[in-house]
């Protein structure tokens, strides 16, 4: 684990322009620099560097963050490795804490092993695609791929390649430029059998597969000839560099396409992906053949929200594959699908329309996966009562999943008139299920708290934490910004309170009853959140962020990017390891009112002091005092929670 000494030193260090700077052209302008914005297509500069408050904004497509997070969108790397990234650059030594002798030693040796694999992964592919290209036993594998129409172009892109019929060609090879059997097994290479150095592929056309920095990781390998007796593809197992469910083939050559078009194209096989990008689509990614996993959804999510899946023409896959879709539905996303014409994949399609055709056929075909689903189903339910129910509680199920009310609805009013049923009937049902589902999340991240509990109060430093605290309890703005925030970025969400589901908005403005709050710009938000409350409407953060009056549009944009808001600050800094933000922001509201609550005894107490002290009058101190004494039981009642809330960060 990077030591948090090290991580402070690099978030002091790494500079947003610089980091920025490396894939950006910035202009000066003003105290800021501007350029175009790496996440979406744009022609007139939107994107915005803050070196003062070391962050970034596009104002166009509103990806925003500091140097950390650019390359975790931009370069797709992992928390950990965008510290290492910057530690490079930044010549910061990193020191790795908390590791036994034993354990580095371990570390070391894992370390060794995967920087291995991946070495003899790199070399198994020059190695196929060398033997394809310049053996003559190989030829069968090139003409194979021109067959299919594969430009040498594509070819050496996806870096294709063809494996030898003979049994070790491969192994022997490696053998002797010094390679150890034992890596070549782990890498999934040779055949794991004990003393075996018979080649895992043989005789088959190969496709690497690249991680998200491009390294070779594993393989799929085709036979060239149908053969009853033989699978089509065989894979490389599971190794220390290669998780079947955390990779999407092709997505390393289509993340910053996906980034761009602000959609990623999913299919299903290794040849639909080259097909397409050798066409020019470029943003699709394929799931190998299986089920979408959470791995890999995240993946995708990481870029973009929105996923089209494209689906061959025949009937009995789509309704098998539309199984596992509620997953993307749950993560907040949007997902739309596409099927193609009978008997045509998207490889086939593409050869056969051309890249404008295909992109036409998409546009003109996609269509919104509940939507899809229940229209899919809905003719042949509505003459079976059986199906009918069926098919309700599956849709209710899919509906339930999406975080979004406002989406939640729309849903319900559309598939309420594709069944013929009344509306409220499915509103029912779907909060019926809402409802269940939060309070297991409920429960399940308070058991996870009870575990962690420990673990947390380690990680933090006892004088930073108390500082911190010190610091927000004497802090009314931070408080009210904390609150704000919460308003804007959950507002719309749901929680459950006495068996009810209530808005986040009308909880809040519950709890803070009259409180008004005294800095002028979150008194003025605040306003208009009760406003419009008291219209009936609750609105969301676009509403704030695209607000007609600049200043409100800007404090809203502002108070979403800041880096340093309070919670926003517990997850970053301490990178404390907690489940999902969505599941834990009810603590969140329920601290942070309790703060501001805190706050504001604490000012009337030292009030009445000085009014006790000023006062001549002795019928007027004993009220001061009984009022006095009431603050002080509150102030240990709020000590009492607080202790219970704040002093565990929940993230
Ligand atoms: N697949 C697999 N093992 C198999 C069959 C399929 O791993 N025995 C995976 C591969 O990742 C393949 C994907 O499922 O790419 C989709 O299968 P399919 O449509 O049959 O293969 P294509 O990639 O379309 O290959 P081709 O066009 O050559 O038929
Ligand atoms: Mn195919």
């Amino acid at each position: 684990m990077i030591s948090k000494f090290t991580i402070q030193k690099i978030n002091d260090e790494a500079r947003v322009e610089d980091v920025v700077g490396e894939f950006v052209t910035l202009k000066r302008r003003g105290s800021n620099l501007i350029g175009l914005c790496p996440f979406h297509n744009e022609k007139t500069p939107s994107f915005n560097v803050n070196p003062a408050r070391n962050i970034y904004k596009c104002f166009g497509c509103g990806k925003a963050g500091g140097p950390i997070q650019f390359l975790i969108d931009y370069q797709q790397l992992s928390y950990p490795d965008s510290l290492r990234y910057l530690a490079k650059k930044y010549n910061i030594e990193i020191d790795e804490e908390q590791l036994s002798d034993e354990q580095k030693q371990k570390e070391l040796e894992k370390h060794n092993l995967v920087e291995s694999i991946h070495i003899a992964n790199s070399f198994a592919q020059k190695f196929y695609t060398d033997f394809m290209l310049h053996n003559e036993d190989g030829g069968i594998g090139l003409s194979y791929f021109k067959e299919r129409g594969f430009l040498n172009h594509t070819i050496e892109k996806f870096q294709l390649g063809f494996a030898p019929d003979q049994g070790d060609a491969f192994t022997k090879h490696a053998l002797q430029n010094g390679f150890q059997l034992e890596v070549l097994k782990r890498a999934g290479l040779t055949s794991p059998k004990e003393n075996s150095t018979y080649d895992f592929f043989r005789n088959r056309v190969m496709f690497p597969i690249h991680n998200m920095t491009g390294k070779v990781v594993a393989f799929g390998g085709r036979i060239m000839v149908k053969d009853p007796k033989s699978p089509k593809y065989v894979n490389t197992a599971e190794s220390e560099v290669y998780q079947k469910s955390r990779i999407l083939y092709g997505a390393y050559f289509a993340k910053s396409e996906i980034s761009k078009k602000n959609e990623c194209l999913l299919v299903e096989g290794y040849t639909d992906v080259i097909s397409l990008h050798q066409s020019g689509i470029e943003n699709a990614v394929a799931s190998s053949g299986t089920a979408l996993t959470p791995d890999q959804i995240r993946l995708i999510k990481r870029i973009t929200p929105n996923i089209t899946m494209l689906y061959d023409g025949d009937a009995a896959g789509i309704k098998a594959a539309l199984r596992g879709t509620d997953l993307i539905l749950e993560e907040g996303m949007n997902v739309r699908v596409v099927i193609l014409p009978d008997s045509e994949d998207p490889d086939s399609y593409v050869r056969k329309t051309g890249t404008e055709g295909f992109a036409q056929y998409v546009k003109d075909n996609r269509k919104d996966l509940i939507l899809f689903k229940t229209s899919l189903f809905a003719d042949e339910a509505k003459k079976d009562p059986i199906k009918k129910a069926e098919l309700i509680h599956d849709i209710v199920q899919s509906i339930g999943k999406i975080p979004d009310p406002i989406q939640r609805s729309v849903y319900v009013k559309e598939c309420s008139q594709l069944f013929e049923m009344n509306e409220q009937v499915l509103i029912t049902e779907v909060n019926k299920l809402r409802r269940r589902k939060i309070n297991e999340q409920k429960s399940a991240v308070e058991k996870e708290e009870s575990a962690n509990r420990d673990k947390q109060e380690d990680f933090l430093p006892q004088n930073i934490h108390q500082e911190q605290f010190n610091q927000q309890v004497s802090n009314v703005r931070v408080l009210e910004r904390d609150i704000i925030r919460i308003l804007l970025d959950f507002g719309t969400w749901e929680i459950p309170v006495e068996n009810d589901l209530l808005s986040v908005t009308a909880y809040v403005l519950d709890e803070l009853d009259d409180i008004e709050f005294q800095t002028e710009d979150y008194k003025t938000i605040l306003a208009i959140i009760r406003q419009e409350f008291g219209q009936g409407e609750v609105k969301d953060d676009k509403f704030f962020t695209s607000h007609e009056d600049e200043k409100i549009r800007e404090l809203a944009i502002e108070i979403l990017t800041d880096p340093y808001s309070l919670s926003e600050n517990w997850w970053n800094k301490y990178k404390i390891v907690v489940p999902e933000k969505k599941f834990t922001f009810i603590k969140d509201i329920q601290s942070s009112i309790l703060r501001l609550k805190q706050f504001l005894n604490i000012t009337e107490i030292k009030k009445v002091e000085q009014l006790i002290k000023n006062s001549k009058d002795e019928a007027e101190q004993i009220k001061l005092m009984m009022l006095h004494k009431m603050l002080i039981e509150q102030k240990k009642e709020f000590a009492r929670t607080v202790g219970n809330v704040i002093y565990r960060p929940t993230t």
